[in-house]
């Protein structure tokens, strides 16, 4: 847990340093305004000790100031006097508890131990319910194309069974989307956890202590127990969004809880009984990876008992019309919403989509904005979209193809290619990495995979 302690007295602070470093992370500040920049700096925060006769303010304009604009920072007050009047204002104002001075150093640990073990919960419960109900899925998934309503039809069929999902598509095809709609049809769906986690987004060193949770002490920086994702979807269901991005020793360890339904917690003992179902997608081939050596065929059998593949929208260009009139809609707010004349939707059903629907919701999101007038028409589209092929690399500019010398092998000059590209991409977009997505049509999870694998992404 993180410390900041405001108060003017240097020699004070410097006790409670000494007393407090070892278990906790403490910075500390001497005035109301250096203790708020220290808060605006340091986004880490999670307990404030505030004393209450500050140099520039009362330490009770600090705590309504603190909690409005940290609400999620726990303020504990520190005060010389203990004046019922002053306990009650100050409770009543946020703060989670207070300290009369002189007090013995294990009363503030004490308060310390309270405010991480409700702080714990709080995380869990808020991750839970950030996750819990995928609301309204079934109405936002639309489609009626034979080659969708045919997807759908199959994913209907899960229902009330508990059988792992594989699901395959391009980039920007829906994966999640379809796979929140499998959660969602179940019976007592909005009581049942749906957690998900990016495999490619996750920092190496931290996926195992993501999916497993860990106990408090057990790594620097573990400074309290964490719930892992596998525990809170006990019940539910776990997707595992770009599977295949895992490193060989986690497929293993992932394996070990699909079959024996239990983990131990990263520096834990204890078994954890805990049993889910596998939502997992990918948009790369894991067949060409499990020949490869770099996806265990164990896991992949698995992961795949169904496997639901998602068509490229250019496959089922019917879809398009529907799915352009929703997020006209969608973004023009139902107020000014626009039309889009016939011709003009003609050219963007001929376009070719390589980043599927998410390009498609880009471009029309985009529409909306920059469109003067009310009618969207063809001389309005970005012109990318009107020669019917998708070439995607035209807006940022392509670099050359990397030289390469001789006796390299196709897969080297595909790497090389593929890095100096998104090299090239970043650096016009000035390192945005979402921006950068956007100028490869493909999706960000794709681009951090993708900057996973080669490296990029330190
Ligand atoms: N059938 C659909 N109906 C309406 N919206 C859709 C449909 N499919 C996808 N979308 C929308 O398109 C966007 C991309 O979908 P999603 O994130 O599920 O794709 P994805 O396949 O997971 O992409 P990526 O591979 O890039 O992670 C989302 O905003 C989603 O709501
Ligand atoms: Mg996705």
């Amino acid at each position: 847990m993180n410390i900041l302690c405001i108060d003017d007295d240097a020699e004070y602070l410097l006790g409670l340093k000494l007393d407090l470093k070892k278990s906790y992370q403490i910075t500390t500040a001497m005035t109301l305004a250096e203790g708020i920049d220290a808060l605006k700096n340091d986004s880490c925060v999670d307990v404030v000790l505030l004393d209450i006769g500050l140099p520039d303010g009362s330490g009770i304009e600090g705590l309504s100031k603190i909690k409005t604009d940290f609400p999620n920072v726990d303020v504990v007050m520190v005060t010389a006097v203990k004046d019922p009047k002053f306990v009650v204002h100050a409770v009543r104002n946020g703060s989670s508890d207070y300290l009369v001075k002189p007090y013995a150093h294990e009363e503030l640990v004490a308060i310390l131990e309270k405010l991480a073990a409700v702080r714990t919960i709080r995380d869990r419960h808020d991750a839970l319910v950030a996750d819990l109900n995928p609301t309204d899925t079934k109405s936002r998934i639309l489609g009626s194309s034979p080659a969708f309503r045919d997807l759908l039809s199959q994913a209907a069929r899960l229902k009330g069974h508990n059988a792992n999902v594989l699901i395959l598509g391009e980039s920007g095809t829906g994966k999640e989307l379809l796979a929140r709609y499998i959660h969602s049809i179940d019976d007592n769906a909005s009581k049942r956890p749906f957690i998900a986690v990016n495999c490619a987004a996750i920092p190496e060193g931290l996926i195992e202590s993501e999916l497993f949770g860990h106990e408090r002490g057990s790594f620097t920086g573990a400074i309290e127990r964490k719930i892992g994702k596998f525990e809170l979807a006990n019940g539910g269901d776990i997707f595992l969004d770009e599977i295949s991005t895992l490193k060989p020793d986690l497929q293993a360890k992932i394996l070990r809880v699909l079959q024996e339904r239990e983990i131990i917690r990263v520096g834990g003992n204890a078994t954890i009984h805990t049993d889910f179902r596998v939502l997992a997608a990918t948009n790369i081939d894991l067949a060409h990876q499990i020949e490869s050596g770099q996806f265990r065929m164990d896991l992949y059998h698995r992961v795949r008992v169904v496997q639901l593949v998602i068509p490229p929208l250019r496959e089922r260009k019917e879809d398009i019309p529907t799915l352009i009139a929703y997020f006209l809609e969608k973004y023009g707010k139902g107020i000014d919403s626009k039309k889009i004349t016939g011709s003009a939707l003609s050219k963007l059903q001929n376009y070719s989509w390589p980043g599927n629907i998410r390009e498609l919701e880009n471009v029309i999101h985009s529409l909306t904005i920059l469109t003067p007038g009310s009618i969207i028409e063809e001389k309005h589209l970005p012109n990318w979209t009107m020669n019917g092929v998708g070439d995607t690399t035209k807006r940022a500019g392509t670099p050359a193809v990397p030289e390469m010398s001789a006796g390299a092998s196709y897969k080297d000059f595909v790497n090389r290619a593929e890095r100096t590209y998104i090299e090239h991409i970043l650096t016009v977009c000035k390192g945005d990495k979402t921006r950068a997505a956007q100028e490869m049509n493909i999706g960000r999870t794709t681009l951090y995979a993708k900057l996973k694998e080669l490296g990029l992404d330190a």
